[in-house]
C-alpha cells in the first residue's frame, strides 16, 4: 500500500465525556464493530472506580491496565482507527488535555438525562481552542431524558458549538422506537421488547410517505415529520469543510449499551473524520505527507515494576514512516537514537512493529531520555507546539522527609514531573519547591511512587494558591514590569521550563493585579504564545 494511501486511511481520535456518560461503553462497542474484541466487558477494567478518591493501590493497578488500553487500534472497512484513551477521572484531566494534542478529531459523549456536564465543558473548550473537529453522540436514549431540542440548545449554549443533527430519535425512554438517520435518510428501529435487537435500516428518502405511519404508528410518524421539518428550518445543513475546520459539529443520538446508533456513528465517522493533519512546530508547519519522519511524545508511562525503572514514551507520528532500528534525532537532547523494539498497539495488546505511519502511535522503551513534548526527526531541528501545562488546582510545598535521600527525592520528582504526573514550581525568593496538581489524588500517588520507585520520602505543606498564572510582560524592561516583580516577589516562581509564573492566592488578586499592571498579562496556560 502506498505511503499516501496509508495516511488517508488513518483516523486517530479521542472520546471525551464527563465520567459515566458512556465513554467506555461506546469505546467497547466501536471495538466490537471493528472485530477487535469478541465480547463486551473487555475495556471496562480501565475505569477508575467512582469511590476511589484516595486509593493509590487502585491507581497502581490502573496504571498497568491503562498501558494496554492507552491506544486501541483496529481496522474497520479498510480504515485504520486509532482511539486514544482519555482518562475520565477529573484528577487526571491534565493527561486528557495532553492526549488531545495527539488526536485529529474527537467524539463527545453526552448523557441524555444529565445533559452537558462540567468535565465535558472543560474538555470541549480545549478542543474548540484548537479547532479540533468534533462529533457529538447523545447517549442513553433508552432512558428518559431531556427533550432533544432542549438538549441541542444546551449543547450550543454551554459548549459554544454550532450543531447539526445528523440523526434524530423517534421517542425516548420507554417509548424509544428508533432513530431516523438524517445523513443517510434511513430509519433504524428497535425490534423486540427487550430493546436489544436492532432492525436493518429501512430507507426513507421521503418521510411524508404513509408507509412511515404503518411502521412506527401515526402519532410517532407525525411527530417525527414535525421534528425533522423543524431541524431543517433551524439548523444549518451539514458541510464537511466547516466540520473539519471546527466550525460545525454533527450530532448523533443513540444508546451505546444497546448498540443503537453506534454503527451509524462509526460509518459516518470514517467517512467525514479527518486523516492525519498537518501540525505546527515552532519552526514551521509540518505536513503529514512529508516523507521525512517527525513525531512527538505526548504521554509517558512508568513501569509498574519498581526494579525496572524503564518507561514507555508514546510518540504520535506526524509525518513520514517511523522505522525500527533507524536513527532519529532527539531534538531537545541533540542526540541520535535508535529503537530496536518500537511497540504498536492493537485493541488490547501491543507488539513490535517495523513501520508506523502518520496518525499512528508508537510506544518507545525509555530509560529517562524523554519528557512530554519532546520531538523526534530525521535531523531537522523542529519543536512541536501544543503540549501545554494548565494551571493546577491544588498547591503544596514538598519537603524532604529523609535528609539522607535528597538526591533520590530530586531525581524522583524530576522524573515524575517529566511523566506529567504533576507540575513543579520553584519559588524565586527561597528556592522552595511547590507541587501543583489537578486533583488531590496525585499527592498520594507521588508520595507512594517516590517511596516505592526511588526510595525517597516526602511530606507536604499546604499553600493557599488559587491559580498559577503564566506571565507575559508587554515589555520586560518597562518600569511597570519591574514594579510588578518587586511587589509580587513572594509569589513568583519558575515552572520546570524556566517560565515565570505568578502564584495568585485568589481570583480577586488576579483581578486586582491585572488592573494595576495592565501591561503584564496573566495566562492560565503555559501555551499562551501559540495561536
Ligand atoms: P464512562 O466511561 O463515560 O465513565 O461511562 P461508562 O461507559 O462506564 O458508562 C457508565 C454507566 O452508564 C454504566 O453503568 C453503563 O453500563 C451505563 N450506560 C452506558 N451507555 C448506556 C446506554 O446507552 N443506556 C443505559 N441505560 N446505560 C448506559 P454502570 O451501572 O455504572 O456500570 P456497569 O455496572 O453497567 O458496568
Amino acid at each position: 500500500m502506498s505511503f499516501l494511501k496509508q495516511i488517508e486511511r488513518r483516523r486517530t481520535f479521542g472520546i471525551i465525556s464527563h465520567p459515566d456518560a458512556g465513554k467506555t461503553t461506546l469505546t467497547e462497542k466501536l471495538l466490537l464493530f471493528g472485530g477487535a474484541i469478541q465480547e463486551a466487558g473487555a475495556v471496562k477494567n480501565n475505569k477508575i472506580k467512582k469511590g476511589a478518591t484516595s486509593d493509590f493501590m487502585e491507581i497502581e493497578r490502573q496504571r498497568g491496565i491503562s498501558v494496554a488500553t492507552s491506544v486501541l487500534a483496529f481496522i474497520y472497512k479498510d480504515k485504520k482507527i486509532n482511539i486514544l484513551d482519555t482518562p475520565g477521572h477529573k484528577d487526571f484531566a491534565e493527561d486528557t488535555f495532553r492526549t488531545l494534542t495527539a488526536v485529529d478529531s474527537v467524539i463527545v459523549v453526552i448523557d441524555v438525562a444529565k445533559g452537558v456536564e462540567e468535565q465535558t465543558e472543560k474538555l470541549v473548550q480545549v478542543c474548540r481552542m484548537r479547532k479540533i473537529p468534533m462529533i457529538v453522540f447523545i447517549n442513553k436514549l433508552d432512558r428518559e431524558g431531556k427533550d432533544a431540542f432542549d438538549l441541542l440548545d444546551e449543547v450550543e449554549q454551554k459548549l459554544g458549538l454550532r450543531v447539526v443533527p445528523l440523526s434524530f430519535p423517534i421517542g425516548m425512554g420507554y417509548d424509544f422506537k428508533g432513530i431516523y438517520n438524517i445523513y443517510e435518510k434511513k430509519i433504524n428501529l428497535f425490534s423486540g421488547d427487550n430493546k436489544q435487537t436492532v432492525s436493518e435500516g429501512i430507507e426513507f428518502t421521503d418521510i411524508s410517505t404513509p408507509e412511515l405511519d404503518e411502521i412506527i404508528g401515526e402519532t410517532s410518524a407525525e411527530t417525527l415529520r414535525e421534528e425533522i421539518e423543524l431541524v431543517e428550518e433551524v439548523y444549518p445543513s451539514f458541510n464537511k469543510t466547516e466540520y473539519l475546520e471546527g466550525n460545525l459539529q454533527p450530532v448523533f443520538f443513540g444508546s451505546a449499551l444497546n448498540n443503537f446508533g453506534v454503527k451509524e456513528l462509526l460509518d459516518c465517522f470514517i467517512e467525514i473524520a479527518p486523516s492525519p493533519q498537518p501540525k505546527k512546530s515552532e519552526e514551521r508547519l509540518v505536513d503529514s505527507k512529508e516523507e521525512k519522519m517527525t513525531g512527538f511524545v505526548f504521554k509517558i508511562h512508568a513501569n509498574m515494576d519498581p526494579n525496572h525503572r524503564n518507561r514507555l514514551a508514546f510518540v504520535k507520528i506526524v509525518s513520514g514512516t517511523f522505522k525500527r532500528n533507524s536513527p532519529y534525532l532527539h531534538v531537545r537532547n541533540n542526540k541520535k537514537m535508535k529503537f530496536s523494539s518500537p511497540n504498536a498497539f492493537f485493541a488490547e495488546k501491543k507488539e513490535i512493529v517495523d513501520e508506523s505511519f502518520p496518525g499512528d502511535i508508537v510506544g518507545l522503551q525509555d530509560t529517562g531520555n524523554f519528557k512530554i513534548g519532546d520531538t523526534l526527526t530525521e535531523g531537522e531541528i523542529l519543536n512541536f507546539k501544543g503540549v501545554p501545562s494548565f494551571s493546577p488546582e491544588h498547591f503544596r510545598y514538598v519537603n524532604n522527609a529523609d535528609p539522607l535521600k535528597s538526591k533520590q527525592l530530586f531525581k524522583g520528582l524530576d522524573q515524575l514531573m517529566d511523566e506529567g504526573v504533576a507540575q513543579l514550581f520553584t519559588l524565586d525568593l527561597n528556592g522552595r519547591k511547590v507541587i501543583g496538581t489537578v486533583g488531590a489524588l496525585q499527592y498520594e500517588v507521588i508520595q507512594y511512587r517516590l517511596e516505592h520507585e526511588y526510595g525517597a520520602k516526602c511530606s507536604y505543606e499546604n499553600l493557599p494558591v488559587h491559580k498559577a498564572c503564566w506571565i507575559e510582560p508587554e515589555n520586560p524592561k518597562n518600569d511597570e514590569f519591574k514594579e510588578f516583580k518587586r511587589v509580587k516577589q513572594r509569589f513568583l516562581a519558575k515552572d520546570k521550563q524556566g517560565q515565570l509564573v505568578f502564584l495568585a492566592d485568589s481570583a480577586f488578586t488576579i483581578q486586582m493585579t491585572q488592573s494595576k499592571y495592565p501591561s503584564v498579562k496573566l495566562h492560565f496556560t503555559s501555551e499562551f504564545n501559540i495561536q
